[in-house]
C-alpha cells in the first residue's frame, strides 16, 4: 500500500545539458524510479534527452535562448551562466503549471537539481518546494571548488607557472596545477561561478556521484559545507546499469573488433565529450599509438580538434601503418568498451563519469586531464589510488609510447591493474545489501518520502 502511494509521487529532475551530467542525472532518476518515485526530468532545448529511450519519465522542455556564439565557443563556463541566466523564468512558469495541473497523489515530492542549475534554487524557494541539490563530480573536486574563493582572498591565485608543482596549502595531494581551473586559468568568471555555487541556500540535502570508500575523508569535509545530510550513492552507473543517455550515436563495431583481441591488450582511448586539441596534437597521439605496437580502439568525435577544417585528421601513412592493430569511432560504447575482457588500459581525460567506469571495471588509467575537476581526478588517480600514471599537458609521440608501454606492461601496469582489480571488487561491495552506497540510497529514498504530504 505504501509503495504504491509513493508510485504518484513526483520527483522533477533538472540536469545540466551536458553529456557528463545528464547521464548521471538520468541515471539517478533510473534508481528513484525503481523506488517507487514517478520522474519528471524538465530539461533545456539544448542537448535534449531522448524520451524513447525513457518510457517511464515524463519530459518537459523549456527554452534556453542559449546564443550560438556561446554553444560553438566552447567556453564551459559562459555556457552556465547563459543558462542560468535564461532558464530562470522558464522554469518558474514550468514548476507553476506542474503544481496548476498536479492532482491527489501526483504532487511534487522535490526538486533534484544539478549544482551548476542554481537557477532553480530561486524557483524551489519561490514555490516553497523541497529541493536537493546534485554533485556529479568527486568530493575532492566539490571541496576544491569552494577552496577556490579562500585560495584567492589569501593571495595565491591567480599564480605563477614556478608555483605549479608546489602543493596547494591544506589541499593535499593537489599542487597548483591540479586546482579545478578552467582551460581560461583562474579567470573572474570562474570565482563568480563558484560564489554563485556557494551562495545555495534552500537545499535540504546534497547527492553526490561517488563512493565512501574512494572518498571518506573527503566527504567528512564535503559534509561540514553543506547543510542537511550528504548522500553518496555512486558509482551510479553500476546501480543503474541499462539506461543510455548518449547524446551521439554509439558505434558497436567496435565490440566485434575489441572481440577478436587478446585479453588485456587493449588501450582504450577516449577524452570525452568536451576536451578539445590541436590538429598537431593527434598526429602526436596517432604517432604515440602506432609507435607502441599495442593494439588500441581510439574515439575521435565530431569536433574533438579545435578550428579543424581538414576532413583528414589523422596523418598520412598512419592508417597503412597501423592496419588491423587500431580500431577508430566517432563514439563508443564506454562502458561495455571498459567491461570487455581485452581492455587493459584507459588514456583518459579523466572525466568523473570515466573515472568512475574505469575505477568499477578495474582498468588502470593514462591520465591526461584538460580542465575542471578532470585534474583533481587525474591527480586523485595517479597519487591517491594509484591505479593511473600521468603524462605531460604537451602531447608528443615519444612520451606518448612510453606511458603506453609502462601501463600495458608487466611490471609498473601490472601492479597498477592489480590495486584497481582490488578497488573494484571494494566498490563493488558498497552498491550491495548493506553497502555504503546501498544504506545513502535507502536514506535519500526515507528522506524524499518525509517530504511527500
Ligand atoms: C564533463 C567534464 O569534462 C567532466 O570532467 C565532468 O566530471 C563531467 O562533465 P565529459 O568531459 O563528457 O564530462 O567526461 P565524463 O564525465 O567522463 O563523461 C563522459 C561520458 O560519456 C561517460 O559516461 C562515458 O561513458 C561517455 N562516453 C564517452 C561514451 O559513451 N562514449 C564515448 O565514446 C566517450
Amino acid at each position: 500500500m505504501e509503495r504504491k502511494r509513493q508510485r504518484f509521487n513526483k520527483v522533477v529532475l533538472v540536469p545540466l545539458p551536458l553529456q557528463g551530467h545528464i547521464t548521471p542525472m538520468l541515471q539517478l532518476g533510473t534508481i528513484l524510479h525503481s523506488k517507487g518515485f514517478s520522474i519528471t526530468v524538465i530539461h533545456t532545448k539544448f542537448n535534449s534527452p531522448d524520451p524513447s529511450k525513457y518510457p517511464e519519465f515524463s519530459f518537459l522542455s523549456i527554452p534556453d535562448n542559449l546564443s550560438d556564439q556561446v554553444i560553438s565557443s566552447g567556453n564551459i563556463i559562459s555556457l552556465i551562466f547563459e543558462i542560468n541566466m535564461n532558464c530562470q523564468a522558464p522554469f518558474l512558469e514550468c514548476l507553476v503549471r506542474m503544481t496548476e495541473q498536479q492532482k491527489l497523489y501526483d504532487e511534487i515530492a522535490c526538486i533534484i537539481y544539478d549544482e551548476l542549475m542554481y537557477f532553480s534554487d530561486t524557483a524551489v524557494a519561490r514555490m516553497k518546494l523541497p529541493s536537493i541539490t546534485f554533485c556529479t563530480t568527486s568530493a575532492a573536486t566539490f571541496n576544491a571548488r569552494l577552496d577556490l574563493l579562500q585560495l584567492k582572498e589569501e593571495g595565491y591565485l591567480p599564480f605563477q607557472d614556478a608555483a605549479l608543482q608546489d602543493l596547494v596549502p591544506g589541499l593535499h595531494p593537489l599542487r597548483f596545477k591540479d586546482l579545478p581551473l578552467s582551460r581560461f586559468g583562474a579567470t573572474e568568471d570562474l570565482f563568480q561561478l563558484m560564489s554563485n555555487l556557494k551562495a545555495r541556500k534552500t537545499s535540504s540535502a546534497l547527492v553526490i556521484n561517488t563512493v565512501d570508500i574512494l572518498e571518506k575523508s573527503l566527504l567528512l569535509q564535503v559534509q561540514q559545507q553543506v547543510q542537511g545530510p550528504v548522500f553518496p550513492i555512486g558509482p551510479l552507473h553500476l546501480v543503474a546499469p541499462d539506461s543510455s543517455s548518449s547524446l551521439l550515436e554509439e558505434d558497436g563495431s567496435c565490440i566485434t573488433w575489441l572481440d577478436k583481441q587478446n585479453r588485456n591488450s587493449v588501450i582504450y582511448v577516449s577524452l570525452g565529450s568536451l576536451v578539445l586539441v590541436e590538429e598537431n596534437e593527434v598526429a602526436e597521439m596517432a604517432w604515440g599509438l602506432a609507435n607502441s605496437k599495442q593494439p588500441f580502439l581510439w574515439v575521435i568525435r565530431p569536433g574533438l580538434v579545435i578550428n579543424s577544417q581538414r576532413k583528414e585528421l589523422l596523418p598520412e601513412g598512419f592508417q597503412e601503418t597501423v592496419g588491423e592493430n587500431g580500431c577508430i569511432v566517432k563514439w563508443a560504447p564506454q562502458k561495455e568498451v571498459l567491461a570487455h575482457d581485452s581492455v587493459g588500459g584507459f588514456w583518459t581525460h579523466c572525466g568523473w563519469n570515466s573515472t568512475m567506469e574505469s575505477l568499477s571495471q578495474g582498468v588502470p588509467m593514462i591520465c591526461r586531464p584538460s580542465s575542471g575537476d578532470q585534474r583533481v581526478n587525474a591527480r586523485h588517480i595517479s597519487h591517491v589510488w594509484r591505479v593511473g600514471l600521468e603524462v605531460n599537458d604537451k602531447l608528443e609521440r615519444v612520451e606518448i609510447e612510453r606511458a603506453v608501454r609502462r601501463l600495458m606492461g608487466a611490471k609498473e601496469g601490472g601492479e597498477m591493474r592489480q590495486r584497481a582489480i582490488n578497488l573494484k571488487e571494494k566498490i563493488e561491495l558498497c552498491i550491495g545489501e548493506g553497502g555504503s552506497s546501498y544504506n545513502s540510497s535507502s536514506e535519500l529514498e526515507k528522506l524524499i518520502i518525509s517530504f511527500t504530504p
